[in-house]
């Protein structure tokens, strides 16, 4: 038996404990043997590790999937070496700036930042492409910088997508930006130790919203960053740390960034597969309930996201492929689907799902 880390878990690997969420409430039960599916609630809940069996059971998902195509395809694009190009800069210059801020310096040009950030989004192939981009560029030794910047870009669309105005939007993408700077008060060795992490080390992985919130405490930027930092692990059924709040008590901006923070860990690439299916991330928000978020940001959230994948092709999980027609606006993971020249309305098909964008 040991300790696993969410992001280290592959399909296969056996439960060795009942796995709960802060509110004690059951996720997963002792003795399941993990699903992609399993994985992807685990990353939804925010658990952070799961005690697991030694064995690990042979499953079709055991191997590497080769449902990548889109990803793969998207991959080869000289638009994604590109992207990926600037982005690595991009990350660096962000990490010069906060190493620069945590140090002796302590200085932090907030202007300076965002201008850097945003210059990836800046290109003409706004929004869907940065999206699946943003999936595959999550590098495995890197914990902190990439996420953050991932999460200050998603935010920035998400602004967008709430109409919110320039100010705003400003505030939304520092917000994310900044939301996980705690995390660099976290010894690196219990961020990236692969096996279990103690009682102890989780309470100091927990730590770093309060971390986060000391750091940016002190410097003239909106009091909106600061709560966004402290509270994005809060959730509005108050099963959240650190403080346990409930919806009317948490920061707007931060129920924003918890949004966008949760769909990045839960979209990005593992070490067994390629980026996660959207629409898989969709029906979990479906299935777990969505008392978790508010409801009014997660449903603009989410219908964007699938709007951006209208027309896009797909497989279904009978093997069948088609067409995203039309998108149902009361069960956002089934859509309606032109196969050949039938339509297939998902949300009247209990066992059909989306598999993969093709
Ligand atoms: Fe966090
Ligand atoms: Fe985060």
């Amino acid at each position: 038996m040991r300790r696993v880390n969410t992001s280290g878990l592959i399909p296969g690997m056996v439960t060795a404990e009942d796995v709960y969420n802060y509110n004690n409430h059951l996720i997963l039960p002792r003795g399941l043997i993990l699903t992609d599916k399993a994985i992807t609630k685990l990353e939804f809940y925010s658990i952070i590790n799961v005690r697991i069996e030694d064995k690990v059971v042979e499953t079709p998902e055991t191997r590497i999937e080769e449902d990548t195509s889109y990803s793969e395809r998207l991959k080869q694009s000289p638009e994604f070496q590109r992207f990926q190009e600037d982005f690595s800069r991009e990350t660096d210059h962000f990490k010069g700036v906060i190493d620069n801020f945590v140090g002796d310096n302590g200085e932090l040009d907030a202007d300076q930042l965002i201008e850097h950030a945003l210059s990836l989004l800046s290109s003409e192939n706004k929004y869907v492409n940065v999206f699946d981009m943003l999936h595959s560029m999550r590098q495995l030794d890197d914990v902190t910088y990439v996420h953050c910047m991932n999460v200050g870009l998603i935010c920035n669309i998400f602004a967008h997508w709430l109409r919110m105005d320039e100010e705003e939007i400003r505030i939304a993408t520092l917000s994310g930006l900044l939301h996980d700077i705690g995390k660099i008060k976290v010894p690196e060795k219990i961020l990236k130790k692969p096996g279990k992490l103690t009682a102890w080390e989780l309470s100091v992985v927990k730590t770093h919203p309060k971390e986060s919130y000391k750091m940016l405490e002190n410097y003239p930027l909106s009091i909106h960053i600061k709560n966004a930092a402290l509270m994005h692990h809060e959730r509005c059924d108050g099963s959240g740390y650190p403080l346990g709040l409930t919806s009317g008590s948490i920061d707007p901006y931060a129920k924003i960034v918890a949004i966008a923070d949760v769909y990045d860990a839960m979209t990005s690439a593992r070490v067994y597969r390629g980026p996660l299916c959207p629409f898989k991330v969709i029906e979990t928000f479906e299935n777990e309930g969505f008392q978790k978020y508010d409801s009014k940001y997660i449903l603009t959230f989410l219908e964007n996201i699938v709007d951006t994948y209208l027309l896009h092709d797909v497989r279904l999980t009978n093997g069948e492929v088609g067409k995203i027609v039309y998108i149902n606006p009361h069960k956002l993971s089934k859509p309606t689907i032109k196969v050949g020249e039938k339509y297939i309305n998902l949300s009247q098909e209990p066992h059909l799902f989306i598999d993969a964008i093709l």
